[in-house]
């Protein structure tokens, strides 16, 4: 299996993203399969960067196991170069990646997180910043399908 890269993007890189890494990060540690991936997470707005994941985040995900210490940053056009997959969470993340792509080589690297999901119906990741802690274990638990069903994909096609 060659190294894949990986990168999860939202809106602000301090909700979905973020949790999103961690998520498949523990996936991949349980399958001993770390050194294969390169995963990181970035926002299509650089509003948060250098910041932690938002504080209700952390709390609903530390209550499942998780640790989540990325560093807000935004998306590069680089990006595109850098990573094999770029993994939105939204329409909105969708049509701003493709703005952001410098070419229509690029955007073929473009994909919606709720496309991976093997459990529950959803088309998006719905951003959980306005709303309240029921808002955020959806993300999760969304998160956790997803991760899961994008992980079990691409051990398939390896
Ligand atoms: P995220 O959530 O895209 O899941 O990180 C948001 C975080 C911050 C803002 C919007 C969405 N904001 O407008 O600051």
């Amino acid at each position: 299996m060659s190294v894949k890269s990986i990168l999860f993007v939202c809106l602000g890189n301090i909700c979905r993203s973020p949790m999103a890494e961690g998520v498949f990060n523990r996936l991949l540690k349980e399958k001993g399969l770390q050194d294969k991936f390169e995963v990181d997470s970035a926002g299509l707005h650089g509003y948060h960067e250098g910041e932690l994941p938002d504080s209700r985040m952390r709390a609903h995900a530390s209550k499942r196991g998780y640790d989540l210490t990325h560093r807000c940053r935004p998306v590069f056009q680089t990006d595109f170069d850098q990573f094999d997959m770029l993994i939105g969470m939204d329409e909105q993340n969708i049509r701003g990646l493709k703005n952001l792509a410098p070419t229509a080589e690029h955007r073929v690297k473009i994909y919606r997180m709720t496309d991976f999901l093997t459990k529950i119906e959803a088309d998006e990741v719905p951003d959980p910043y306005y709303g309240g802690p029921a808002g955020f274990e959806y993300v999760i638990d969304l998160l956790e399908d997803a991760c899961s069903g994008l992980l079990d994909t691409l051990i398939t096609n390896h």
